[in-house]
């Protein structure tokens, strides 16, 4: 009996120590370095600790809340061993709180809240958009050794406190081009888990250029057969099957990033017109082409048989495409009479229009008549884009000296192309989209794109080195308001998401223009 009071005391006394020093563990939430820097960040004292007991409280709509809390388990899994128990609850307690309020008139909205006290921490928000952004938040929150693959042992602390965040822009994009280098299923799907945890939500995959056709169109079979076989420098090329295609979008929309699929006409179409010699107006098909020349293509515009073609290509992508937009390039159509290229990308926003979608192009396409509703994505001609605000359409801003992700970083960078700047990471932050062409104000923006060409681009690693840590420039602009945005802030956080990168084996570009290292900056 006295063995076992004294046991009983002794644990007690232990259980009171570990108390006291997770509540003397204060962790500031302002300096979790969140990326992108959220709306509102309120401090609190103390910190949350997440254990292997710590459970997942669904409150609303089980059906949706349940992959949410999948998704988080999945993410944490490896790091932790644990597998945190969801359960469907009435009321916030003690745990993860996931609250989807369904509030409807937000429908759409992508805000979120995070109240972090000792004992419980609480997502709310009004869609499951807005939770999954909240889940991205909390995973910045804590310890970058969560992204490892085997288990570790921290003690997993969030700071304690409230963030309020919502985005700036609805459209929050990347593009990957992968008909000059093609990339498989696996590597785009590693590239829509980099975008979504930067909150950015749309991925365009620029499918079609002149060096290869990488969508399967079961009525043209030899796009692919034929135009998918080759990529720049020679290559063995490649390109998606529908049911391939389809297991992308899938994906994408799992981390709420909806695919815009680009089918570039009526230039940048070399592939197509080696595929089907009557889309040429000399009825011959040129070779397969793998150098790196631009605007020397063109669909032959004043043949019926072009049109057909057009449409049954936008039917059987809309079909698959469960996003609002297709994009119908119309870029660099230097080989296209002026005239014949209004024609043809007048009647081609008809097409897709007829197939219930509506159409980006860039710039140039604001030279024909836009369609209602129809977007312009900027990437060179200031006077384009303003014709297109002219003529009531949305705005992408992609401005190829700020967005491109292709271009170099100096002349040092060991791929890229640097026909439009050196962009380095400061230069890439440094810019507001409301002001960087005169005239153009934040309410003709539907938002923001980084574009990746790939005429330099062959491995995952290539991508990564252009994409990080530019990425996380584009994901700020586009989210974080313009008064809410500061380098000397943004290039100190980017210092704990290399921890990350380094855990995630990450290959990111060591800018010279970042303190990379942590300990100097806690100084
Ligand atoms: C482009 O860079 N040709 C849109």
């Amino acid at each position: 009996m006295i063995r076992s009071l004294k046991y009983y005391f002794a644990t007690l006394f232990i259980g009171i120590l570990i108390l006291s020093c997770s509540e003397d563990i204060n962790i500031d939430l302002k300096k979790e370095d969140i990326i992108p820097l959220p709306r509102r960040i309120q401090v609190a004292q103390g910190s949350f600790e997440m254990t292997a007991s710590t459970p997942i409280n669904l409150l609303g709509d089980e059906t949706k809340l349940r992959p949410l809390a999948e998704y988080f388990n999945a993410q944490i899994a490896k790091a932790t061993g644990f597998e945190l128990t969801a359960r469907s609850k009435s009321g916030a307690s003690n745990g993860i709180n996931l609250f989807l309020e369904e509030n409807t008139d937000n429908r759409f909205s992508e805000d979120y809240s995070i109240e972090v006290v000792k004992q419980n921490l609480v997502i709310s928000a009004d869609t499951e958009a807005g939770l999954f952004y909240g889940i991205q938040t909390l995973l910045q929150m804590l310890p970058p050794e969560i992204h490892a693959d085997g288990v570790q042992d921290v003690q997993w602390l969030v700071g304690t406190g409230t963030i309020r965040d919502r985005p700036s822009y609805e459209y929050r994009g990347a593009m990957l081009d992968v008909a000059r280098h093609f990339f498989d299923v696996a590597d785009v799907k590693k590239v829509i888990d980099y975008v979504s945890a930067y909150k950015l939500n749309r991925l365009h995959l620029h499918l079609t250029d002149d060096q290869g056709w990488r969508i399967e169109i079961k009525s043209w079979p030899d796009l692919t057969a034929v135009g998918g076989q080759t990529q720049v420098g020679g290559g063995e090329g490649g390109f998606y099957t529908q049911e391939q295609y389809q297991e992308i979008v899938d994906y994408a929309a799992s981390r709420y990033v909806t695919i815009v699929p680009e089918i570039d006409l009526p230039g940048h179409t070399n592939a197509a017109l080696a595929a089907y010699p009557e889309l040429n107006c000399n009825n011959q098909s040129p070779d397969l082409y793998t150098g790196i020349e631009v605007g020397f293509s063109t669909l032959c515009t004043d043949k019926e048989i072009v049109y057909e073609f057009v449409d049954d290509v936008i039917r059987e992508l809309a079909a698959m495409t469960p996003g609002e937009y297709i994009h119908i390039g119309g870029d660099e159509s230097h080989a296209t009479k002026k005239e014949d290229y209004i024609k043809f990308m007048n009647r081609t926003q008809e097409i897709v229009q007829n197939h219930g979608k509506k159409s980006i192009g860039w710039d140039e396409i604001a030279t024909a008549s836009m369609l209602e509703g129809n977007v312009v994505q900027f990437w060179a001609s200031e006077e384009n884009a303003k014709k297109g605000v002219l003529q009531n359409a949305k705005l992408i801003l992609s401005p190829a000296k700020k967005t491109y992700l292709d271009m170099q970083y100096d002349s040092t960078s060991r791929i890229g192309l640097h026909w439009a700047a050196y962009i380095e990471a400061d230069s890439a932050y440094l810019w507001e989209p409301d002001e960087y062409v005169p005239g153009i104000k934040k309410e003709n923006i539907y938002g923001i794109e980084g574009p990746l060409w790939t005429e330099t681009v062959i491995t995952m690693d290539d991508i990564e080195y252009l994409m990080f840590p530019r990425l996380t420039a584009i994901a700020e602009i586009a989210w974080t308001s313009k008064d809410n945005r500061e380098w000397e802030s943004y290039s100190e956080r980017l210092a704990k998401h290399a921890e990350v990168w380094d855990v995630k084996d990450i290959n990111y570009y060591q800018s010279p223009k970042i303190n990379w290292d942590l300990e100097e900056i806690e100084q």
